[in-house]
């Protein structure tokens, strides 16, 4: 009881979030819950969400669109960084929660709650990305987590919500925990939870079955100005319709599906599914102009940062002082990263299959094996006996 007066709940439309609602109010005496609903392209309908708030009990329901500052802000910024967790999860969801914070934090400024609220379990990474994202952007607001404390099953959720008046699903539950949002699906639970399990095709909703990709390829130029995506087959599009786009031909043609058993935060293994077919693609893609454009160091030294980078991400510190130090030096590397990549789309595969920019350092006049040949051979043997030179005196001494 008396844990807070007004607070600011993330609000998803689901069953849990809904009960987060009457359940602040009656159990831990919260006098004023004001729901707030993120679009970042889930493709829900947000009208019905926004009423459904209301009659769950809420003092007001706001529904904001963040589509545009999340591929701004959060996605692009990963792409420059080509960030993938464990080398395959493009962090479709994992991107979407620092976001969220952040309008839940305004919110709660601007309606002067003194917490925020969150229908997180403790099992996932999600509560850590929102926690330690809200208390960086304001370390006053207090974080409520009711889901983590109700320990109600699902049944008990649902019989709870019935209650206040929070009607139970129509459909039959799916057994699947789906996330959602302009860049992919994220599943799991259910018969996933077996590893050896292969995953239903009922679960994709991106992408297409193999059996049924068309059977010819299908070629996209895409353009990158400073490492950001600009055009789809040199048409300008912006960030969410060249996302939207891509997403739809690279998904046509099967592109986009990961299977992996992760290492979540809180030391848990699980078996996630995703469909990300545009961010995959572009993550590839921009790598790929990086090793046209980037000096051979910086590209090696980059790798390093990535892998920091996707971790920082992943592990819900997205806004800590190494992650701000990081987005410095990535930034740094860009500017030099301009071209367009053509990328091959065919039966699953997204295969890179050129490049080209006015910032190539690929030199043809160095690498060609013709008479146009400019290289100096002759100045490799003395290049050589140096560079050997210490495992020479080595070898002497010991061998
Ligand atoms: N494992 C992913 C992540 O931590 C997705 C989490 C949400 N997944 C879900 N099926 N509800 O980013």
């Amino acid at each position: 009881m008396g844990r807070a007066n007004k607070v600011v709940l993330a609000y998803s439309g689901g069953v849990d979030t809904s009960v987060c609602i009457p359940y602040l109010k009656e159990e831990w005496g919260v006098q004023e819950v004001i729901t707030l609903a993120a679009d970042l392209g889930q493709g829900e309908e947000l009208g019905p969400i926004k009423q459904k708030a209301l009659d769950s009990g809420a003092a007001a329901s706001l529904v904001e669109d963040g589509r545009e500052v999340f591929v701004t802000d959060y996605v692009f910024p990963s792409i420059q960084a080509n960030a993938l967790y464990e080398n395959r999860y493009p962090l479709s969801t994992a991107l979407a929660r620092p976001l969220i914070a952040k309008m839940l934090v305004e919110a709660a400024e601007k309606y002067g709650a003194d917490a925020v609220a969150h229908g997180c379990t403790g099992k996932g990474n999600d509560q850590v990305r929102f926690d330690v994202g809200i208390m960086a952007l304001n370390p006053n607001l207090q974080v409520l987590a009711p889901a983590r404390e109700w320990g109600m099953s699902r049944e008990e959720t649902i019989a709870y919500g019935e209650k206040f008046g929070i009607p139970t699903p129509v459909k039959k539950s799916s057994p699947y925990s789906i996330d959602r949002n302009l860049l992919g699906r994220s599943i799991e639970a259910g018969p996933l939870e077996d590893p050896m399990t292969e995953p239903p095709e009922e679960i994709f909703a991106m992408t297409t079955a193999l059996a049924e990709t068309p059977n010819d390829p299908e070629y996209v130029e895409i353009g990158f100005e400073k490492g950001l995506p600009v055009s789809l087959n040199g048409q300008a599009l912006s960030p969410i319709e060249l996302i939207t786009q891509l997403n739809e031909k690279a998904g046509r043609h099967g592109v986009g599906r990961i299977d992996m058993i992760e290492n979540r935060v809180v030391g848990i293994k699980s078996r996630e599914i995703y469909e990300a077919p545009a961010l995959l693609v572009l993550v590839h893609a921009h790598r790929d102009l990086e090793s046209l454009t980037l000096t051979a160091d910086v590209t090696q030294y980059k790798r390093g940062i990535e892998e920091t980078y996707a971790n920082l991400v992943y592990q819900g510190l997205w806004y800590s002082p190494l992650k701000a130090a990081l987005d410095a030096f990535i930034k740094e590397t860009q500017g030099a990263v301009n071209g367009v990549v053509r990328v091959k789309f065919y039966k699953g595969n997204a295969t890179i299959v050129g490049r080209r920019s006015n910032n190539s350092i690929y030199s043809p006049d160095l690498a060609t094996y013709t008479s146009d040949d400019q290289f100096d051979h002759k100045a490799a043997e003395g290049f050589i006996y140096i560079w050997g030179l210490p495992t020479r005196v080595w070898a002497e001494k010991n061998k």
